[in-house]
């Protein structure tokens, strides 16, 4: 059987109450293959954060296993780089120093000039050079911090590198710079990438594939979306591709609509338990190719799971 690089299994997360324990999300069940970039959406709440933690290693599942390349994940490896909304740089380091910091504690066997190229050389792939190298956290702008931040975890070369919400605290515009940049490293570096994100465009953008939440609590990862856009792909034409709309028009109506109707459905007693479920695989590029409506068949099972 194919063994998927990273693979989420009955994931689970409850937090005991008076009335009861909180099921903040349970039955998360999706997997990654190597090289892949997947983007999660879903409204505030529903659990994004504390999957990505648990993937991490920094939190753990009240059920569920998770396992990178065969080996369970239990605690938190140089193997997985997190880069968080609050750019967590070290205030006393320049931009370079805090590169070079976590080269050299992934690549220990290397000289010091080995450690300073390497890292150079990302930092100038997020577009950080003229100087910006040795200046210091409080001297730069919030995107070149965030710029430094995520130079620092590519540099350290990963095998799963995890973004939470990475360029929320950015304007649009740089914003937009920086997921230019990021999509040309990903280009030359085959990154696995697991990333959050509240912005339907900028996973469209960057992502093959987007999982769906439903509403908490109960959440569930109820789809994965296939963002069938060929690459290398370009901000400012991207939309012009026939399979941009209906894929947005998706993402979209589920947010707006279908988060909460499926989790008002899983919320009523006979829905409750049952196996982990796979995330229903759609592809409404290739669907809107095909002449086929935005939303296709199966989805009529799943929405008629309660009858009506
Ligand atoms: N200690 C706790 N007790 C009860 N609920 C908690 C606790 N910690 C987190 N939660 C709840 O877990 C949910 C998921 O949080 P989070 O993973 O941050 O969601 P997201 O990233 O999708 O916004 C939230 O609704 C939050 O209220
Ligand atoms: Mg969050």
């Amino acid at each position: 059987m194919h063994q998927h690089f990273l693979e989420v299994k009955g994931l689970g997360k409850r937090f005991p109450g008076k009335d009861g324990d909180l099921v903040v999300f349970e039955n998360a069940s999706f997997s990654l293959e190597r090289g892949e970039f997947v983007c999660i959406i879903g409204h505030s709440g529903c659990g994004k954060s504390t999957i990505l933690n648990v993937l991490a290693g920094l939190d753990r599942p009240s059920e569920g296993e998770v396992y990178m390349a065969g080996r369970e994940v239990r605690g938190p490896s140089l193997e997985r780089g997190v880069v968080f909304q609050n750019y967590s740089l070290l205030p006393w380091r320049s931009s370079l120093s805090n590169v070079t910091f976590g080269v050299r504690a992934r690549r220990p066997g290397w000289s010091k000039a080995q450690v300073r190229e390497h890292s150079l050389r990302y930092l100038h792939m997020v577009g950080l050079k003229d100087g910006a190298e040795h200046r210091k956290p409080a001297q730069l702008s919030g995107g070149m911090r965030q710029r430094v931040s995520i130079a620092r975890a590519f540099a350290t070369e990963p095998e799963l590198l995890l973004l939470d919400e990475p360029f929320g605290a950015l304007d649009a515009l740089t914003r937009g710079t920086i997921q230019d940049e990021l999509l040309k490293v990903c280009a030359e570096t085959h990154q696995t990438v697991f990333m959050i994100t509240h912005d339907v465009d900028e996973a469209i953008l960057l992502a093959d594939r987007v999982l769906l939440m439903t509403n908490g609590p109960h959440a569930r990862v109820a789809e994965s979306v296939r963002v069938s856009i060929e690459r290398p792909r370009d901000r400012t034409t991207i939309v012009h591709d026939p399979a941009y709309y209906p894929i947005r028009n998706h993402l979209v109506d589920f947010l707006v609509t279908r988060s909460r109707e499926l989790a008002d459905r899983a919320r009523l007693p006979e829905a409750s338990g049952g196996d982990p479920m796979e995330p229903l695989e759609v592809d409404p590029g290739a669907d809107a190719r095909a002449g086929e409506p935005s939303l296709p068949p199966q989805h009529g099972r799943l929405m008629a799971v309660n009858g009506n």
